[in-house]
């Protein structure tokens, strides 16, 4: 069974609990647009936006005839169109910095992933058997993309972020009707599958900065996902410090790891099999 999406109370993310429940208020589910278009390329965004600005083409040809629509047209002020040339030209790398600036801690990283790691992180993974990949922590969708490029038609992506400006500016960003992009902690993992009709998860895919997590979280979201995958299936890690290994330890018997420079900063990844 598979929910058309649960609309809940969008109010900021509480201190983020230790303790797995059902989703009430505080937690928000939406299931994606239900377009099947995935956005391959974000840099063709501006290219989008601006066709999708011109309207149909009895507008466009009206207002290059019509010297009034012409006239207005130039009256936008140099200022507003400088800022939103700006905004077009940095898409998810302003938006990153932006949620940077405000939740430090919890974004830890001012630049998002580099493609070279996303390789190097998704290779292990089996898309034949994958129905379920859930990511922790998706920003600006950075990982979001590759994921569903090499998902099946068929597959799922759950992305948790308590990031709420991450998580609208993921739902407008990403029209697929696989993505579903949900705001809460990963901490709900079991919570927020089972609220979209799944029992278990095929893959985990984590951003989230381990280390400067409040006390007790990390080992929660660990546990977590260790309960939540199918047997075969793997937590996947990247971070900065070593040390998220330790939070894979007490539950992942068999731990695979690399160490991937191309990123900044370079970084360490993980991948925990579940037995
Ligand atoms: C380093 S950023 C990762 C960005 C992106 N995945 C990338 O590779 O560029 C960490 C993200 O984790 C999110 N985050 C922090 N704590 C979280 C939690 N408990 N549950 C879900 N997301 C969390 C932050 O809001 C932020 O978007």
């Amino acid at each position: 069974m598979r929910s058309a999406g649960i609309e809940r109370d969008n109010v900021a993310m509480p201190e983020i609990p230790l303790v797995v429940q059902r989703p009430q208020s505080g937690l928000s589910l939406h299931a994606g647009a239900p377009l099947s278009r995935v956005k391959t390329d974000s840099f063709l965004a501006p290219t989008r936006r601006f066709c999708h600005a011109s309207g149909n083409r009895n507008n466009a040809k009206a207002n290059m005839t019509n010297p009034r629509a012409q006239a207005q047209e130039k009256k936008a002020p140099l200022g507003r169109r400088v800022r939103e040339g700006i905004k077009r030209f940095f898409g998810p790398w302003g938006m990153f910095v932006r949620g940077f600036i405000k939740h430090p801690v919890m974004v830890g990283s001012i630049v998002p992933s580099s493609p070279t790691l996303i390789r190097h992180m998704l290779k292990p993974v089996d898309w034949q058997n994958t129905k379920l990949f859930v990511e922790y922590g998706p920003g600006v969708g950075t990982f979001c993309r590759p994921v569903l490029e090499r998902m099946a038609g068929d597959a799922t992506l759950i992305a948790i972020d308590t990031n709420e400006d991450f998580i609208d500016y993921l739902r407008k960003d990403i029209r697929d009707s696989r993505f579903i992009a949900v705001h809460g902690s990963a901490s709900e993992v079991e919570a927020i599958i089972a609220a979209h009709g799944f029992e278990k998860a095929d893959y985990v895919l984590s951003g989230l900065p381990f280390s400067t997590l409040p006390a007790g979280v990390g080992p929660a979201i660990a546990a977590a996902t260790h309960r939540v995958l199918r047997p075969g299936g793997a937590f996947l890690v990247y971070q900065f410090r070593a040390r998220a290994r330790d939070f894979l330890a007490p539950h992942f018997a068999r731990i695979d790891n690399a160490f991937e420079w191309v990123n900044v900063p370079p970084c360490f990844l993980f991948w925990g099999w579940k037995d």
